[in-house]
């Protein structure tokens, strides 16, 4: 199979994972005799310092053209206390989920059974749970207008939805509830802002056409409360932009670690595989990020844009048996961990690598 595959490292950590990514990807091209052809790309921080644009022209349309793109991390710590800058890298990721028409942000808490340790919570809580988290990504109160007044002294972000937003998600998240243990659960905040209640709306119209799904809504709230104190109970999650935003990262503890967690961003056309965890400056360049979560993330790109299954379970596969062996980044060792099974980022990508040669 040929496909091109653009790679956006990003910010801070984005180069030393990406680069773990796009090493499985060649070693599952020449494996399964695929040709696979990657370009490179810039943006976030390191766009605005060359080019002083967060998404320059360049990088969309290689966007464009590629059959898939691994994206790094974006953000740099710089911004993060400076509300008044203009100009800021996360802006090119908005932007280009807006431009591609990633409208669907796939995020699995895929959990290894190595890492029930991992995790500040129980492992009796955890154990068995599999989530996917369907996360709206290119409306909401992401993409509403923005408002401060002459004297600075009142702000608004407009969260506004379209139907057909909705509605485009709620089939994606049924079908694959359908592919899955067919529970569905949707979450909002209905008893209070009118966007939910256009959601709740939409949601309920188009359950009626999945009569073996069944669906449940939940509040918000209730669903961050739900979510720890009982993960199993969810299976497949749907929920707008800024509610998936919050609670996928709260979801991660479940998996151990930000630094397991993959996302596919998908919608009509090229699909965007990137870590759900940030560009972590200060780890940055310091060989200590966990690259298991843009390996993962390229075992995504495998299923999902390319059709590749067997491909994708292999790199999963991989990953687990590093698990298994013992070996651990920071992120996710436990007080059981010995000091030697610690590894950094190009030790850990190397043994999943290796995990590839000792299987037929
Ligand atoms: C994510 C990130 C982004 C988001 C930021 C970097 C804009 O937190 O992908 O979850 O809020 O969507
Ligand atoms: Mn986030």
């Amino acid at each position: 199979m040929k496909k091109n595959i653009l790679i956006i490292p990003g910010d801070g950590i984005g180069q030393e994972v990406t680069t773990w990514g796009k090493k499985v990807l060649e070693k599952i091209s020449e494996k399964y005799g695929h040709d696979f052809a990657f370009d490179e790309a810039i943006m976030g921080h390191v766009a605005i310092e060359a080019t002083g644009n967060p998404l320059p022209d360049e990088t969309l349309e290689k966007a464009r053209k590629s059959d898939a793109i691994l994206f790094g991390a974006i953000g740099h710590a710089k911004y993060d206390n400076d509300p008044s800058a203009k100009v800021r890298p996360e802006q090119g990721l908005l932007k280009i989920r807006k431009e591609l028409g990633l409208y669907a942000n796939l995020r699995p808490i895929l959990l290894f059974d190595e890492l029930l340790n991992a995790s500040s919570l129980k492992p009796e809580i955890l154990k068995g749970t599999d989530i996917l988290f369907f996360r709206e990504l290119t409306g909401d109160v992401y993409f509403g207008e923005k408002h401060r007044s002459n004297d600075r002294n009142f702000a608004s972000d407009l969260m506004n939805y379209n139907r057909y937003e909705i509605e485009r998600i709620t089939i994606k998240a049924f079908e694959a509830a359908q592919r899955r243990s067919k529970r569905l659960c949707s979450v909002d905040k209905a008893n209070v802002l009118e966007t939910s209640r256009l959601w709740r709306e939409v949601v309920q119209e188009i359950a009626q056409q999945y009569p073996d799904v069944e669906t449940e809504h939940m509040f918000i709230d209730n669903a961050a409360m739900q979510l720890v104190k009982n993960p199993k109970k969810f299976d497949v999650v749907l929920t707008a932009n800024l509610f998936g935003d919050i609670l996928t990262d709260e979801a991660s503890q479940i998996a151990g670690s930000m630094g397991m967690l993959a996302s596919a961003s998908i919608g009509d056309g090229t699909g965007f595989f990137e870590p759900i965890h940030g560009s972590a400056h200060d780890i940055a360049g310091q060989n200590k990020a966990n690259p298991l979560a843009s390996i993962l993330s390229v075992a995504l790109m495998l299923e999902i844009s390319f059709g590749l299954k067997e491909e994708a379970a292999f790199v999963t596969k991989a990953v687990a048996d590093t698990l298994k062996a013992g070996f651990r980044t920071l992120d996710i060792a436990d007080n059981t961990t010995s000091p030697e099974l610690i590894l950094g980022t190009k030790e850990m990508g190397a043994k999943v690598l290796e995990a590839f040669a000792e299987k037929k």
